[in-house]
């Protein structure tokens, strides 16, 4: 007995969703601050290891999974086996009851700067501006104080844009709007980047992000900032890529399109350095500071060094509103994408109509986020983050290798791969998914775990992490665990492919 399932239009269609995932906020600023911090163009070295050792085969193993098993992450896991549906859970429930919360109010905070920068409403204090008079930030994450009312309509707004787009469904919704975002967002970037690139003093930029400093990269915290930037970058661990995969027809080239997201997604984040290096160094030049000077931290350079530069960059309104909306397509395209995989899981297992699960889950999402507008919102969504990217996602990759590779056939799962694929998988991706990239997460997992006793994240008190980021963490597992023991609406739904047609 088939069940219906919506699927893409078409192989291009599903390819851009998969690249609109990918590409997001982690980007545009998260890769270029990290490759200037880790050695410029030597930093490649240890990012295209992680890329071809880790990013591609995870990414081809989530691909496999959602289209042998035909189903969201829950529901391939628990095709597998019963007691694996536990580990589908938990990426959705903390991707929808955690990562998306927050970047939601990112995107609403781009959403404000792209009206800010056409009056340069931060004045000549732009830092001050963010810190102080957009954020509120207090002094601790305790000090919560009130909402911060433009920024949760402006939040409004963009949950208003994903409920609108996920409610659409597979085609008509996240096929067609990245169809429209994804060619605007790469037309978008390189006009920047060339705009960028004709600015007096952007070679010094582009020379301080790329220049290779090979020293740097033969430290182990600089590897592991490699396979974590992948894996968040990819959206790896998140159970987006298994959904996104069970909308494939049974022909689709699954390793090809593996292939081509992540490189199209690698690309699009060194090209985007090239842009934001490319205003660092015009800055550093018209100012006559070192370009170490104005290079800040991801949400700084973005909020406050991009401000700064614009105010003194010719066109720097134009280029500011373009800046600001390219930011709100990239986090878009990959916010609905997390919508989706909450939402199709929860379709799959309770058989649930597509638009009230939508509207549900987007109400409820709007309401989360109302935490991360208050004034200590920055605190909180950094504390939240720091715990669900460094624990929850390598943890689920771990589970998805020993599901995939230790309970499932490895190479049944190969065979199905290769059979409609024309980049056929190699024998050695099988030891690689069972060895290879579980070991490297267990050492990414352990050593994280070593710097998180030596000293507490970002020097926030130790109450503050454990009651906001550690019980945050137990919220999600228990709501996964929660979702697991429910049963499935239609039990044939878990019989496997083998047992279901006529393979
Ligand atoms: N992959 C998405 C990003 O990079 C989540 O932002």
């Amino acid at each position: 007995m088939a069940v219906n399932r919506d699927q893409w239009n078409s192989q291009i269609g599903f390819l851009f969703a998969a690249v609109g995932s990918a590409v997001g906020l982690g980007n545009i600023w998260r890769f270029s601050y990290m490759a200037y911090e880790h050695g410029g163009g030597a930093f490649l070295i240890p990012y295209v290891v992680a890329l071809l050792t880790c990013g591609i085969p995870l990414l081809v193993l989530e691909f496999g999974l959602g289209h042998e098993r035909t189903g969201s992450a829950p529901l391939a896991f628990a095709k597998i086996s019963r007691k694996a549906e536990f580990f589908g859970w938990w990426p959705v429930t903390f991707v929808m009851f955690g990562i998306v919360l927050y970047y939601c109010v990112i995107i609403a905070w781009c959403l404000n700067y792209c009206f800010y920068s056409l009056s340069f409403a931060w004045g000549d204090d732009p830092n001050g501006f963010f810190f102080k008079q957009f954020l509120r930030l207090p002094e601790g994450p305790m000090d919560i104080g009130g909402i911060n009312y433009k920024i949760l309509f402006s939040t409004a707004v963009i949950w208003f844009l994903n409920w609108l787009i996920v409610f659409r469904g597979i085609g008509k919704g996240i096929e067609m709007a990245n169809k429209i975002f994804m060619p605007l967002l790469f037309f978008l970037t390189l006009f920047l980047v060339f705009w960028a690139l004709t600015l007096q003093g952007s070679v010094d930029g582009v020379v301080a992000y790329l220049k290779p400093d090979f020293q740097k990269i033969s430290k182990i915290g600089v590897w592991i900032d490699a396979y974590s930037q992948i894996f968040f970058s990819l959206s790896l661990g998140f159970g987006i890529m298994i959904a996104y995969a069970s909308y494939l027809p049974k022909d689709a080239d699954i390793s090809k399109n593996a292939v081509m997201t992540s490189v199209m997604d690698s690309l699009f984040a060194i090209v985007a350095g090239l842009g934001v290096f490319a205003v660092l160094g015009f800055m550093a030049h018209a100012k006559g500071l070192p370009i170490s000077k104005v290079v800040t931290e991801s949400i700084g350079l973005a909020f406050v060094a991009y401000p700064q530069a614009l105010s003194i960059m010719p066109g720097g309104t134009f280029f500011g509103v373009i800046f600001f909306l390219s930011l709100v397509v990239a986090g878009l395209s990959s916010s609905i994408s997390i919508l989706e995989a909450f939402t199709s899981a929860i379709i799959d297992k309770f058989n649930m109509d597509r638009g009230f699960v939508v509207t549900a889950v987007c109400i409820v999402g709007f309401a989360g986020s109302a935490i991360f507008t208050t004034n200590a919102g920055l605190y909180w969504l950094d504390i939240v983050d720091h715990f669900i990217t460094h624990y929850g996602l390598v943890v689920v990759g771990i589970a998805e290798c020993i599901i995939g590779a230790w309970i499932f056939d490895i190479s049944r799962l190969r065979e199905h791969i290769n059979k409609t694929s024309s980049i056929k998988m190699p024998p050695i991706w099988d030891g690689i998914i069972r060895y290879f990239v579980p070991a490297i997460l267990v050492i990414i997992v352990i050593s994280d775990l070593v710097a998180e006793f030596k000293a507490p994240y970002g020097g926030y008190p130790w109450f503050s992490l454990i009651m906001i980021g550690i019980n945050w963490m137990l919220f999600t597992l228990i709501a996964a665990a929660f979702f697991t023991r429910f049963p499935w609406h239609y039990e044939y739904m878990l019989y496997t492919p083998d047992e279901d047609n006529e393979e």
